[in-house]
């Protein structure tokens, strides 16, 4: 693309994204093609109801509210309200908080806070750490990161410093960070809580990522269904532009870094990175495929960061106590501490700080409770895009391989528990749904092979599809689809395959 096209792109969007963080939440009649590709274009300012994963399971607490979900036309799949669940836009309350690991790093000030005020930010340590990074080169604090053994928070567990040092070894006069604030996956509310209740350790994560990469601009995505997290956000980069820590010149040195805020549409694939870069160009956001990655060839074709939310909040705490400290935490590969966020089937429903080597089992039964009432069937962790962890898999220790091991995943730490108020096949139904509602339609195995599946679970008595047939487009979605929301409703199959044969069966019956 030539250089003035690009420039012209970049101006439009931001003009585009200017308003529309203006507007929380809202978008501005951009071109057709591109709004016709989300549920959401327009705020429409009605109260939403949670279809996702984490509501659907819970739909028994209120039926006659999961039955408004049931009914709205335009699928609205997670409010970050999980542990309220069934959950709806109007319905609100603050989850339980708690720090259960060894050291607090992303909770010590939520649990202590919230800390939406510079000031209060700046007296309890804040900024510290961005003042140690701009005393280092970037190199060292690339270093710093890549020996603390931190991984990306946002499901695939890439390890943090090597992603920076790729962008900072590019040749290019540009360079972006992006913050990755989707959050679609159902079950997890941890980066909402982060934003809204301590939004500036998640900024000076961000601005120490652009310092370390070489980037002088980064963009903040954030779902539209989080409005309270946009304005703290808006508000907090306000202060910030106001005190020095963002803009030209920051603390004085000769690093100057701005900071874009861009709201979501209703789209859960925008999670996924390629999409989330055409979403913030103002592209329609299909998936592209990999390589290159977007570390080389990212935002307006430049190299970029991209990273978590959870991940980025991660980084002060390692730059002011260093990266030895933060290895020494965890176990295996899985080093630092994890937040998990439980939905309300729990007794103890809420967003706890864990040091990762902590069995499933201290995970369910002590910290949260066990449920409230029944009898545990599975836990499916880090959305419904991952295998089903089953009772007897719940001496598995929480860890990116050992999930991996038994067929699961870590991926953003929220675990949704289900009962016996919820059959394998009424669990099919909703998830195979939720990807034929989000599929981008790029590739053909998620676009056709999560509807055909999504039709066979909704008809009572399915007679359309073979059990060898459905077999077959389980492993074509494995290992045919280009992105994660193919490949994850294919091992979500899979591990229903598995653990709850007899029951999957019966549905071809
Ligand atoms: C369909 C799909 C949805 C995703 N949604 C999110 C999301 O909401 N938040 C997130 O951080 N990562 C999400 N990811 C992962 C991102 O593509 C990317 O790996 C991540 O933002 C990198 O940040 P990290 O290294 O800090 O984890 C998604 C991936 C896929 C395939
Ligand atoms: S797997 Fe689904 S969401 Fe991903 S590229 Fe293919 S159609 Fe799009």
């Amino acid at each position: 693309m030539e250089r003035r096209e690009e420039k012209n792109i970049e101006k439009a969007s931001h003009l585009k994204h200017e308003k529309l963080s203006n507007i929380t939440g809202s978008g501005s009649g951009i071109l057709n093609d591109v709004d016709s590709f989300y549920t959401f274009p327009e705020n429409n300012n009605e109260i939403e109801y949670c279809s996702g994963t984490a509501c659907f399971v819970s739909r028994f607490r209120d039926p006659s509210l999961f039955g408004l979900a049931e009914k709205s036309e335009k699928k609205t799949y997670c409010l970050g309200k999980c542990y309220l669940g069934p959950a709806s836009s109007n319905k609100n309350g603050e989850p339980n908080i708690e720090v259960k690991s060894s050291a607090a790093i992303v909770l010590e000030n939520i649990v202590n806070g919230p800390l939406r005020d510079i000031k209060d930010y700046s007296n309890t340590g804040g900024f510290l750490a961005l003042k140690n990074a701009i005393a280092m080169n970037r190199e060292e604090v690339v270093g710093t990161i890549k020996d603390s053994m931190l991984r990306g928070r946002g499901g695939a567990g890439f390890p943090t410093g090597v992603k920076w040092e790729s962008v900072l070894t590019q040749s290019s006069d540009r360079k972006y960070v992006v913050v990755n604030a989707d959050e679609g996956d159902a079950g997890a509310y941890i980066d909402k809580v982060i934003m809204e209740y301590d939004p500036f350790k998640l900024l000076e994560g961000t601005v120490i990522a652009g310092y370390a990469s070489g980037s002088s601009t980064g963009y903040i995505y954030i779902r539209r269904e989080y409005p309270e997290a946009v304005s703290t956000i808006l508000g907090a980069i306000q202060s910030m532009n106001e005190n020095g820590f963002l803009g030209r010149n920051i603390l004085g040195s000769d690093f100057s870094f701005d900071l874009h805020v861009v709201v979501g549409k209703g789209s859960y694939v925008c999670g996924e990175e390629t999409a989330m870069l055409r979403a913030i160009e103002g592209r329609r956001p299909e998936v592209s495929v990999r390589p290159p990655y977007p570390t080389e060839n990212g935002l307006f074709n430049m190299p970029t960061v991209i990273d978590n939310v959870e991940t980025l909040a991660n980084v002060p705490w390692i730059l002011t106590k260093g990266a030895d400290k933060f290895k020494d935490l965890g176990f295996s590969k899985s080093r630092g501490t994890k937040a998990v966020s439980l939905n309300s089937l729990f007794k103890r429903p809420g967003l706890y700080e864990i040091d990762p080597g902590m069995s499933l089992e201290d995970l369910i039964f002590e910290i949260g409770g066990g449920l409230k009432e029944g009898n545990v069937s599975g836990v499916i962790i880090g959305g419904p895009l991952a295998g089903i962890v089953t009772p007897d898999k719940f001496s598995t220790k929480l860890g990116y391989e050992e999930m991996h091991a038994i067929g699961a995943s870590l991926g953003h730490g929220g675990v949704i528990a289900f009962d016996e108020h919820t059959s394998m096949h009424e669990l099919i139904e909703n998830v195979s749904t939720f990807v034929a509602f989000e599929s981008c339609g790029k590739c053909t195995p998620c676009r056709v092979g999560s509807r055909v599946i999504r039709d066979a679970f909704s008809a009572r008595t399915n007679k359309s599809l073979s059990y060898d047939d459905y077999t077959d487009i389980v492993s074509t979605l494995k290992e045919a689809s280009l992105c994660g929301l193919g490949t994850g409703l294919g091992d979500f199959l899979s591990s229903a395959n598995t653990n709850f044969n007899r029951e999957v069966r019966s549905c071809f019956a």
